[in-house]
Formats: C-alpha cells, sequence, structure tokens
C-alpha cells in the first residue's frame, strides 16, 4: 500500500458517498475530516474513561486530568512553546481572538491608542477587535492588500505609530490562501515595540510553527482544521502579557478563592479556563496533532503543494475563470469565479456531483469588498485529496458551466 492510500484508509469518511457518488471533499479549510485515530479515541473517553476534570478525587477523574495536561504539553510541544503555562484551550481560534481582544484590550488600549488588522483577515481576526475599539474609544486601522491577495509590506511599516497597540494577523488567509511573511511581520512590529497576535488557523496543518522562532506573541489555531475534534482550539500567549490581562471569563476552576468581599484568581493557563473545558475535545485534538507530526507537516505541504500546482493548472484552462489569490507563497486553497456565473449556482451544482466546495464570501467580506465581488467559489484541498478527484472536480466543474452559460 503506498502512503496515499494508507492515508486515506486513515479517514473513514472518505469512503461516504454523496447523492450515489464518491464524496470528493474539497471544503477542508471550513473543517477538515478526522482520522479513526482522533474518533476512536473521543469515542473511548466517552465510553470509559468520562468524568470531570481538575475536581475530582476519584480514579476517573484523576486519569483524564492527567491525560488533559498531557494534552496541554503535547500543544505545547507542537507549537513548540517553552511551557504549558502559555497554552490556554479555547473554543477555537474565533474564542481565541475575542479572549486576546477583551483581555489585553482592557490591560493595555486605551482611548486613541491604535491596533492594526488586516484587510484579508477572517472576520474573527477583525470583528473582535473593531468591537474593542469601540468600548475602549481607540481607532481600527486597515493593512491593505494587493490584487495578487498579498498583504501590502510597503504600507505596513508606515501605518506603525507611536500609538499602536498591537497587531492582529492571519498567518494564511482562509479566503485566498496567501502565506503572509509572518516571521518578518512580527521582527518589523517588534522593531517598533508592537506585539503581535496570530490567527494560525489556516497555518497549522499546512506549515511547521515554532512560536519561539517566530517570536510570536500570542498564536491561535483551532482543533476541528487540523483533522482533531470541533469545539476545542489553543491559545499560546507569552506569559509577560498573559499574567496582566484581567480573565475574559469568570466560573469554576478559574478561581482560587471566591467570597463575596472579594474573588483571588487561579494561576495561568486556568485563569483563562473558566468552567468545564472541552477535555474530550484536547484529548482528542493532541490525538490529532501526533497524527499529523508522525507523518510530518512538511510531508503533508509537499502533497498539498502538488495537489495545488496541478487544480490549478488544470482550472487555469477554463474559459472565463479568475483566480482570486495569486500570491507567490499559497497554501492549497483556490478561490475563483467564472464571469457572468454565480458562484452559489456552481457550488449548488457540483454538490449534486458529490463535490463538496464552499460558495460565498468564506468570512471575509473585505477580501470581497476588495476585489468588488460578493464571493468565490472556494476548493481547498487537504493531504488525502487526489489528482483523481481533481480530475472529477475539473469535469464536472466543466459539465457544470455548460449546464449554466
Ligand atoms: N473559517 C472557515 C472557512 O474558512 C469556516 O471556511
Amino acid at each position: 500500500m503506498n502512503l496515499q492510500e494508507q492515508i486515506r484508509r486513515d479517514f473513514p469518511i472518505l469512503k461516504t458517498k454523496v447523492y450515489n457518488k464518491p464524496l470528493i471533499y474539497f471544503d477542508n479549510a471550513a473543517t477538515t475530516q478526522k482520522p479513526r485515530i482522533v474518533i476512536d479515541t473521543v469515542a473511548d473517553c466517552y465510553a470509559s474513561k468520562n468524568s470531570n476534570i481538575h475536581r475530582g478525587v476519584h480514579f476517573l477523574s484523576e486519569q483524564l486530568t492527567d491525560k488533559y495536561e498531557e494534552s496541554r504539553a503535547i500543544a505545547a510541544k507542537f507549537l513548540n512553546a517553552k511551557a504549558t503555562e502559555k497554552i490556554i484551550f479555547t473554543r477555537g481560534t474565533t474564542e481565541s481572538a475575542n479572549l486576546v481582544a477583551f483581555s489585553f484590550g482592557e490591560a493595555f488600549i486605551n482611548k486613541g491608542d491604535e491596533v492594526i488588522v488586516s484587510e484579508m483577515e477572517h472576520h474573527s481576526n477583525m470583528v473582535p477587535w473593531q468591537i474593542m475599539c469601540e468600548r475602549k474609544n481607540a481607532k481600527l486601522i486597515k493593512l491593505p492588500i494587493t490584487k495578487s491577495g498579498e498583504l501590502d509590506m510597503e504600507v505596513f511599516p508606515k501605518l506603525i505609530t507611536g500609538k499602536t497597540r498591537i497587531l492582529a494577523i492571519t498567518h494564511v488567509s482562509n479566503a485566498l490562501g496567501t502565506i503572509n511573511p509572518i516571521k518578518e511581520i512580527i521582527e518589523i512590529a517588534h522593531s517598533n515595540c508592537v506585539p503581535v497576535f496570530v490567527d494560525g488557523a489556516q497555518a497549522v496543518q499546512h506549515i511547521n510553527v515554532d512560536v519561539q522562532d517566530l517570536d510570536a506573541d500570542f498564536y491561535a489555531f483551532s482543533g476541528h482544521k487540523i483533522y482533531g475534534p470541533t469545539g476545542i482550539g489553543v491559545l499560546y500567549g507569552k506569559t509577560k502579557y498573559l499574567e496582566k490581562m484581567p480573565p475574559y471569563q469568570g466560573g469554576g476552576e478559574m478561581i482560587k478563592k471566591v467570597s463575596f468581599d472579594k474573588t483571588t484568581f487561579n494561576e495561568l493557563p486556568f485563569i483563562f479556563e473558566a468552567g468545564t473545558p472541552n477535555y474530550v475535545g484536547a484529548i482528542g485534538l493532541a490525538e490529532a496533532l501526533k497524527y499529523v507530526s508522525n507523518i510530518g507537516i512538511e510531508k503533508i505541504a509537499e502533497i498539498e503543494t502538488d495537489l495545488l500546482n496541478y487544480a490549478t493548472d488544470k482550472l487555469k484552462d477554463i474559459e472565463d475563470i479568475e483566480i482570486f489569490g495569486n500570491a507567490k507563497h499559497k497554501s492549497s486553497v483556490i478561490s475563483f469565479n467564472v464571469k457572468n456565473i454565480h458562484h452559489s449556482d456552481i457550488g449548488t451544482l457540483l454538490d449534486k456531483l458529490g463535490i463538496a466546495v464552499r460558495t460565498g464570501s468564506h468570512c471575509a467580506d473585505p477580501v470581497m469588498d476588495y476585489f468588488g465581488i460578493s464571493g468565490t467559489v472556494r476548493a481547498s484541498l487537504a493531504f488525502y485529496n487526489t489528482k483523481e478527484e481533481i480530475d472529477v472536480f475539473v469535469a464536472g466543474l466543466k459539465r457544470v458551466l455548460g449546464m449554466l452559460r
């Protein structure tokens, strides 16, 4: 069995049929499918290990608490974080961005301060900052993009002023696939004493991320986009910021002592994990991280780059197609439109052929506004996809376009 067959066997859903046709799943930027080991780990947690963590004196609770904290250590190792206290489990990247926007905002942002956010952000790394800026009377500054779908790196340094308090930026664009020069961006920000929050939701599954090498101040990613369960994510933060940030939510476990006079708070990372955490999700995520690490992120990237180039070449031959996002460095996302045809019509008809793509604005309205469009068709590929699937997709697309023209 070759590597591709082995990989495909690991993902049970790939054998599914849709409308009696073999599923071709090209919506991996929205969520990735789960390998058997992750599904089995989650099922086993509920079937034979379930108990609330950090709260029990009994065997099951202690066993699962250990597994949860082990998962934190696995997430720390995955990002090459120095210590587990810097790893906070959240609901996902959206919650991580909201947490940092709220708590960092409370601690460090005052009236008249500025926050830089790029034009290619997913709404989840833009709206939380906008809400915070409105609350604190601060100003949201736009880092623009270019026609190729890259950040305007000439403009970027000029946006930083003495009032800039933080830069919030995506590592990889979900709508365009652009891989941003994140290390260089962080260096420029740091040379001006500006910390950086990085949205890694579309990056960690394609690129080896080393938060120490990047010197990222905050780095967030979601479990479900890296072959793990839904409802779990990781937020890495530097202690020097986290320890000055007030809690984001109040509740159990985030406290040391509660009284009506005064509540004292728990230490990092627990101060930011109020309530029963998604411990099953965290344990499932750790399995997913082990799974991708065993294959190797470089190997995954190599397979996906090959698929991206193959699919891009084939799509370019289609009459009147326009691909949005032609950055030099791209992840395996292809966003496109075909002249005079609505993106959602294409997606709906492709679905009838068993092909899953996403259509619309991809939660990135400012990107669509920049290009003057309402949305695109987005095919996002993962390492379990194949060139044969791309051939079926391209043939299906041609058929669909023939019907719509
Ligand atoms: N953020 C996800 C996407 O890009 C849902 O589709």
